[in-house]
């Protein structure tokens, strides 16, 4: 089969090698799956930096979320058919860059039926980190004001049609008048082009000086230093991902003074720590999706061969809403 395969750390184009390997076969509860999409997602991105906070041994295939058909499952594997569709995680090395990948069973979720491939395989990730920092972390109520940093970004996209759905109020911050239009599709109420006007200055003239109740922050640095110069009283920081490359230091002084407070997220510990979660939340998320109210944005659907360029522009904050892979 093809497959990308990072064999050495670098910039995409300089890391990825394409590859006829032999087909994964699955191990203890595990699925075989033929690629039917694969999401491009920034830690696809940091992988092949070296960069990620897990680090592959060399060579291995990227791509860690994807939407697959079962072709064959481990000997202990159960409840799964060939031809089922099915959406979820890679399992390295055999990542989802590739004609065929592996997946873990208990961690595999039905693809929606409302969702075709390409909006099926960047769906798990996106919105369960979502619901996670909006409901689980931020506890997000209707009415609220919600900042989205990256709103026409992969995770940011989500958290602006998540926070629509559930009754607030969705300023969204993007980098550059091409995603301005693409935010407001998305279904947020107040956009701000962070490369032509002044963040604080904008969310404090339409919450009349209050601030925002909840920020998503998927970017770090000056995004986060700013949020913490218009969150409310009371509000919470979501703290999702540093894709600008700055990791923050939080002033604790601050967050007493102004009394918010600061969450932190990562999406992969409820999978390992609480799966029982993460099934409920994907039962909510399924049920949003047929009744109309999330849909993956999914700008580009580019064949195996866009790989490398694909996450180069990713990774340098070219990107709006999803790419994906079809082999
Ligand atoms: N905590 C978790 O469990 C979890 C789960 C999934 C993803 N994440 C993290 O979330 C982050 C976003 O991932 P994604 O796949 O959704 O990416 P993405 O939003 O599609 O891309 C990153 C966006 O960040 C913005 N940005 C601001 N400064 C940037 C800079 N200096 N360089 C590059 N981009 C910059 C850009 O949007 P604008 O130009 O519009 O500002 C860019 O489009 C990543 O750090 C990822 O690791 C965390």
């Amino acid at each position: 089969m093809k497959a990308w395969r990072a064999v050495r750390h670098g910039q995409p184009e300089d890391a990825l090698e394409l590859a006829e390997v032999p087909r994964p076969e699955p191990g203890a509860g595990q699925l075989l799956v033929r690629v039917r999409a694969a999401a491009a997602n920034f830690p696809d991105y940091l992988l092949c930096l070296g960069t990620y906070q897990a680090r592959p041994a060399l060579p291995f295939t990227p791509g860690v979320e994807l939407c697959g058909e079962v072709v064959a499952a481990g000997p202990d594997v159960t409840g799964f058919a060939a031809g089922d569709r099915v959406i979820g995680a890679a399992v390295f090395p055999a990542g989802a860059f590739a004609e065929y990948a592996v997946m873990h069973a208990a961690r595999s979720f039905p693809a929606p039926a409302g969702l075709d491939d390409a909006e099926a395989a960047p769906f798990l990730v996106t919105y369960q980190t979502g619901w996670f920092g909006l409901h689980r972390k931020a506890r997000l109520q209707a009415g609220e004001t919600l900042l989205v940093h990256a709103a026409a970004g992969g995770v940011g996209s989500g958290a602006v049609q998540l926070g629509k759905a559930a009754g607030a109020r969705v300023i969204g911050v993007v980098g550059g008048p091409s995603k301005v239009a693409l935010a407001r599709e998305l279904g947020a109420d107040v956009v701000i082009d962070r490369s032509a006007q002044d963040v604080v200055a904008v969310v404090k003239e339409v919450t009349a000086g209050k601030g925002a109740d909840v920020v998503y922050d998927p970017v770090g640095g000056d995004s986060f230093r700013k949020s913490t110069k218009c969150i409310a009283f009371e509000g919470r920081i979501v703290v999702v991902g540093f894709a600008s490359g700055d990791i923050p230091q939080a002033a604790l002084n601050h967050a007493l003074v102004k009394n918010y407070d600061i969450l932190g997220l990562h999406w992969g510990l409820y999978e390992q720590l609480r799966p029982d979660l993460i099934r409920a939340c994907q039962r909510e998320l399924t049920g949003l999706v047929a009744a109309g109210q999330i849909r993956p944005l999914v700008t580009e659907r580019l064949p195996l061969s866009g790989v490398p360029d694909g996450l180069r522009r990713l990774g340098a904050g070219m990107t709006t809403g999803r790419l994906v892979f079809q082999p």
